[in-house]
């Protein structure tokens, strides 16, 4: 069987603690897109392993236990505990993280089993200088990229001039598309950009490179067709699990375009980017799990219609509510909110439930897991964004229950905030242990109205940063 892991808000759900958990029961670990624009933290040693969840880029939650920890962007996170990693085919990779995330996995002492699609596409040098320039040019639409070259690397798959990772394999085929691609790339950069283009535009030291990690790519056996590896897999009776990185809500069909990432963090993307179809993801024996956190955080410029607060710099004029600035300290610095590298603060929301309702559908969630339910411990009222607010023609029909297709009009809408008794701090091991009729009762009434509302049972739910700090109800591979 299979279970698929997608975030359903704005990344940083903290799902890497989910896939974590659940990997341990599965033979194969595969992301299916992006890439090394995640960031992850796993805390693995002879105690009990600690997730310091997903991140992004340039950030790590804090692991709190004894262990030793592993920082990774590409290499999916099973291969730490000795299963197989797979890159599929809708990721697009850049092969010095990888091997450098290989070797420093190795010379911790693990022996990392990592496969890449042949159907996967390169990231170039010139990807990242093109990340860069065109974010510096588009003012307000800048998205705030990880500057990693994803979207110019989609941008190539897309207009059909990519190099894939099979290419690196055949010096004549790798060539050939470099002596296309390098030259036009060269001559938008001086023309358009106005910047040196330097060794990321020339074809003899790119040739070299990358030929080099072909030939490697080759020597340790890496490459595979990756639909046909996994469906052997799964026919050999083996679970897989599909690992998504980033959220629905920065997907870029279904996200607050443009303030997106380029590929497909929703379910579909799991198909599509591996090669196995909808009816394998989706099939009866499978799962499709979404990761919530019981609030809301997101890093950069747009709206927000549930914020709290106001970050200067990231909140847009006469958003979020400087009212609330102490709430939103609070749960930002007691759920750990901040890049560790840039120290700068997340913004901080309430939970944004037309955005989990369009999470929902688009993703087809069999279950949910909820982070952070801790994190809101202490407060005497903890809100959702039940609903919006949108000023219409028509009066009687201006309450939204999901997401406008805009994200100007996301930006005009106001949140109908619903507002439940908060609970107190408790000893989250001790409810860790017990179950879920642990929870306090308020936390469990929160929990069973977003269940309801999106009538999606709770599979899990996170009550701390350490990976035994879950109190798990269903097992999605039991
Ligand atoms: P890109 O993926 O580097 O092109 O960045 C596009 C947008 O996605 C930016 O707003 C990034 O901050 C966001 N993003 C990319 N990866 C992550 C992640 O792992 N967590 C949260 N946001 C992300």
């Amino acid at each position: 069987m299979t279970v698929t892991i997608v975030g359903a808000q704005l990344g940083d759900e903290g799902k890497g603690g989910m896939v974590d958990r659940w990997s341990e029961r599965a033979d194969v670990v595969c992301r299916y897109q992006g890439g090394d624009n995640a960031g992850h933290t796993v805390v693995h040693g002879d105690t009990p392993a600690t997730d310091g969840g997903t991140t992004s880029v340039g950030e790590t939650d804090t692991a709190s236990q004894v262990g030793t920890e592993y920082k990774l962007s590409l290499v999916p996170s099973g291969a730490i505990r000795g299963k197989v990693g797979v890159l599929g085919n809708g990721c697009v990779v850049n092969p010095e993280v990888l091997f450098s995330e290989i070797e420093g996995l190795r010379e911790r002492g693990l022996d990392p089993d990592v496969r890449v699609a042949e159907r996967a596409h390169v990231i170039f040098p010139y990807h990242r200088v093109f990340d860069g320039s065109e974010e510096d040019e588009k003012g307000e639409l800048a998205a705030g990229t990880t500057g990693k070259g994803i979207g110019p690397a989609y941008e190539d798959k897309a207009g059909r001039r990519g190099v894939r990772v099979g290419d690196l394999l055949d010096p004549e085929i790798l060539r050939e598309r470099l002596e296309y691609i390098v030259p036009r790339k060269r001559a938008v950069c001086e023309a358009v950009y106005d910047i040196d283009p330097g060794e990321a535009f020339d074809i003899e030291e790119l040739f070299a490179e990358y030929r080099a990690y072909g030939e490697r790519l080759a020597e340790e056996n890496m490459t595979v067709n990756g639909g046909e590896f996994l469906d052997e897999r799964l026919a050999r009776g083996e679970q897989v699990l599909f690992e998504g990185a980033q959220g629905t809500g920065i997907d870029i069909d279904h996200g607050i375009y443009p303030y997106v990432t380029s590929s497909n963090p929703s379910a579909g993307g799991a198909a599509v980017g591996t090669g196995l179809g909808p009816t394998v993801i989706g099939g009866a024996e499978s799962e499709i799990v979404g990761v919530v956190k019981a609030y809301l955080s997101r890093v950069g410029t747009g709206p927000l219609p549930t914020e709290l607060g106001f970050v200067e710099g990231q909140t847009p004029d006469g958003g979020g509510d400087p009212e609330a600035a102490d709430i939103a300290t609070e749960i930002r610095d007691k759920g750990g909110e901040y890049g560790t590298v840039t120290g700068r603060p997340r913004r901080i929301g309430w939970l944004d439930m037309p955005m989990l309702r369009h999470a929902a559908r688009v993703n087809g969630f069999t279950g949910l897991a909820v982070n952070h339910i801790d994190t809101l411990a202490g407060l005497d009222a903890v809100k959702v964004g039940h609903s919006y607010t949108v000023d219409t023609d028509d009066s009687s029909a201006n309450e939204r229950l999901t997401m406008p297709t805009t994200t100007e009009r996301w930006g005009e809408c106001e949140a109908t905030l619903r507002t439940f008794d908060g609970w107190s701090e408790t000893d989250w091991n001790e409810v860790a242990d017990e179950g879920y009729d642990a929870l306090p009762e308020n936390a469990r009434t929160y929990l069973e109205y977003v269940s309801n509302e999106l009538s999606t049972p709770i599979y899990a739910v996170g009550v701390g940063p350490d990976r035994e700090q879950t109190v798990v109800r269903e097992d999605p591979f039991a």
